[in-house]
């Protein structure tokens, strides 16, 4: 069969599902708060609500909601309190959110490299790149992949480091039958409009630890623990306004309901995706690692282009020509080669906190080429595919046969 992208018929002309649950419930929560006519979360309910129901759903003591990912793991790193110049070892797949949560505390950001299968940070890379300003590592389950975290905890337990888990991608995620996001110890989730559930913008950050909890809690408040708004003011800790407002929050709860739905709807969709998809030569269906649950946020595979026949660029232009929705690379570098971190110019002219006194002339972090390879590599021959929470077996299936007919001609 001539392939759509060369002028044949393409296999798949209805759209597949896509677009989020969005409808009369959350209505009906945002109408609650337009008509108490309280946006703010003083004197407010629904961002209490938010908060521990959230905590409930996890099963944890503490929950902070703010506006983004990015603020959840920046009150994240806050409230661990480091010392400016102090490393945190994330992964160099991932979102500038989680940079930002770094250097937005004057910390130094170290890349450790990936495991080739599940394109999450690798455990022997973390050890090998922690030195005597490692405060914490933040793994980050891409795409909704469990990182090993028993790994990870084991490596933390042993060098005293604190582990913030990146989940902004993996709501429902497991790893050995328990949930991504309790396992560390504060766990950071976006509800960005393409994550599984939605405020438009907005995030969370959970943790079972009274003392991080509290301090978390007050850093996404100015430091200032007067929730209520009345009696005295002070300011026992440094903090940013990251309030999430009382109609965000409306939109949460209604979203959290549908949780559980969309993550299982994901993972069986993903899980059944790559079923149907082994055994091409040169294409790789995502990998998960043993007693892990994927929630398939995005659906990667990585082509061989020898054995493959094709590029992944060529293969995304031939599955899109197909009917089906697919990108080239995702992030397309790792994050450390995006200009605003190539040339550490992150306050002024100044290249501060890297070439500061109190980082030290003894460490350095080439923001280069080279960094982390396997990271570079799999990105280079990266397709992401994507499922929806409405996809059926008759959609799976069809996007089954668009990559194998696509193989089939490569
Ligand atoms: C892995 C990861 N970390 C952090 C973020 C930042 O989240 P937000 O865009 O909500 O600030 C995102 C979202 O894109 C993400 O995917």
């Amino acid at each position: 069969m001539k392939l759509a992208i060369d002028g044949g018929t393409p296999l798949r002309t209805e759209p597949f599902p896509s677009g989020k649950d969005i409808g009369e419930e959350e209505l009906a929560l945002v109408t609650e708060v337009i008509e108490s006519r309280q946006l703010c979360l003083y004197g407010g309910e629904k961002v209490p609500q938010f908060e521990a129901q959230f905590a409930q759903h996890y099963g944890v003591k503490h929950c902070t909601a703010s506006t983004s990912g990015t603020s959840a793991l920046h009150v994240a790193v806050g409230g661990i309190n480091p010392n400016p110049c102090d490393e945190f070892i994330t992964a160099p797949i991932t979102d500038m959110g989680t940079i930002i949560a770094i250097l937005g505390q004057n910390c130094i950001p170290v890349f450790a490299d990936i495991d080739p299968d599940t394109y999450n940070v690798s455990p022997a890379s973390i050890e090998e790149r922690i030195t005597d300003r490692t405060v914490g590592i933040i793994p980050v389950h891409l795409f909704g992949n469990p990182c090993d975290m028993d790994a990870i905890m084991e490596i933390a337990g042993k060098h005293d480091l604190y582990v913030i888990e990146d989940t902004s991608q993996a709501y429902g995620t497991m790893h050995k039958g328990r949930r991504c996001g309790t396992i560390g110890h504060i766990g950071a989730f976006s509800l960005q409009q393409s994550k599984h559930i939605t405020t438009g913008d907005g995030g969370l950050t959970i943790t079972d630890d009274d003392e991080l909890g509290k301090r978390i809690h007050l850093f996404a408040n100015k430091g200032w623990p007067n929730y209520s708004a009345r009696g005295a003011r002070d300011y026992p800790l440094f903090g940013f306004c990251y309030r999430m407002t009382e109609l965000t929050a409306a939109v949460g709860l209604a979203q959290l309901r549908k949780l559980d739905r969309i993550t299982a709807a994901h993972n069986w969709a993903g899980d059944l995706l790559t079923e149907r998809l082994q055994g091409i030569p040169g294409l790789t269906p995502p990998i998960t690692q043993p007693d892990g649950l994927h929630t398939y946020w995005l659906f990667p595979l990585r082509m061989d282009e020898e054995k493959f026949g094709m590029s992944n660029e060529r293969f995304a232009e031939a599955v899109r020509a197909e009917g089906a929705p697919c990108s080239a690379g995702y992030i397309g570098y790792p994050i450390f080669m995006y200009e605003a971190l190539r040339r550490k110019q992150v306050y002024g002219d100044t290249l501060f906190p890297f070439d500061s006194q109190e980082y030290g002339s003894d460490h350095e972090v080439p923001y280069q080429p080279g960094y982390c390879p396997e990271a570079e590599k799999a990105l280079d021959e990266m397709a992401c595919l994507w499922v929806n929470q409405h996809f059926t077996e008759k959609d799976v299936q069809d996007m089954a046969e668009i990559v194998h007919k696509i193989a089939e001609n490569a």
